[in-house]
């Protein structure tokens, strides 16, 4: 039986979905948090789907056994690659899922989008669905940013790298008349700034966490699962790199994001 009482579960192939979390912590205050980082397994978007598959699964049984009420995928790869595996596996709880935020920028009326995201993510069907149903509307172009999410996982140690990564990917956008770029990795919004003044005139930047926010919102009070209790917020950092500096790590991120 699920409880009200029960934390939200939220995962990650490591350190982006923190990025997720922080939106989620302040749009439901009154919940508390497990944060599962599989940062031993990172990065998830270079990996083939069945592999991100098993290894979603894998997290998810590690939550499950804290009887999380609610798992939330804070990582676009694993939710393109697994998502609906794991709702048929679990069908007890909401499963819910992150995908690039394309539909957000072109209702916001955006012309040209340029949407980053992992290897895998934008190879899936998932996203190349998302595009054929805009791409009359308007220019997308699809970056697949390989070994950029793993260098997020580095946190400030890995700022120089991530620079030099970034000049060599947006070098070819930057005089083009981008005017959105969508954040399609949980990884990137903690490098958002440095994507954004990359570009030669002022960009908006999309990541969709507060459509997450309500959907899980709206899926908890469906099933009678919001709290209803005042509660002090309890956040929980577990990761498949259980070390001390792995978890400080965690923290850091969440209270102060990667420093820049
Ligand atoms: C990765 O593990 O490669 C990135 C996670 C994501 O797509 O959000």
């Amino acid at each position: 039986m699920v409880s009200q009482q029960a934390a939200i579960g939220v995962l990650d192939s490591g350190v982006g979905g923190i990025s997720t979390l922080r939106t989620l912590t302040r749009m439901l205050p009154n919940e508390n948090f497990i944060f599962y980082g599989d940062s031993a397994n990172a990065p998830y978007g270079e990996k083939d789907a069945a592999t991100v598959q098993h290894l979603t699964s894998a997290v998810i049984e590690q939550l499950r056994q804290r009887d999380v009420k609610a798992i939330v995928i804070a990582c676009n790869t694993a939710t393109s690659a697994a998502k609906s595996q794991m709702m048929t596996q679990y069908p007890e709880m909401p499963i819910l899922g992150i995908e690039p935020a394309l539909k957000m920028a072109v209702d916001a009326g955006k012309h040209n989008i340029l949407v980053m995201g992992t290897p895998l993510t934008i190879s899936l069907p998932k996203y190349r669905a998302q595009v054929d149903r805009f791409e009359d509307q308007t220019m997308i172009h699809s970056l697949p940013c390989a070994g950029l999410a793993d260098l997020v996982e580095q946190g400030h140690d890995g700022l120089d790298q991530i620079n030099a990564r970034l000049d060599e990917l947006l070098a070819p956008y930057r005089d083009q008349p981008i005017d959105a770029v969508v954040l399609g990795c949980t990884h990137y919004p903690f490098i958002g700034q440095l994507v954004a003044q990359r570009f030669a005139q002022p960009v908006t930047l999309f990541t969709g966490y507060e459509g997450l926010g309500h959907n899980l919102i709206k899926q908890l009070d469906e099933r009678q699962l919001l709290r209803q209790d005042h509660n002090l917020q309890q956040i929980e950092f577990m990761s498949s790199r259980q070390t001390k500096d792995e978890l400080a790590l965690y923290q850091q991120l969440f209270q102060n994001g990667i420093g820049i």
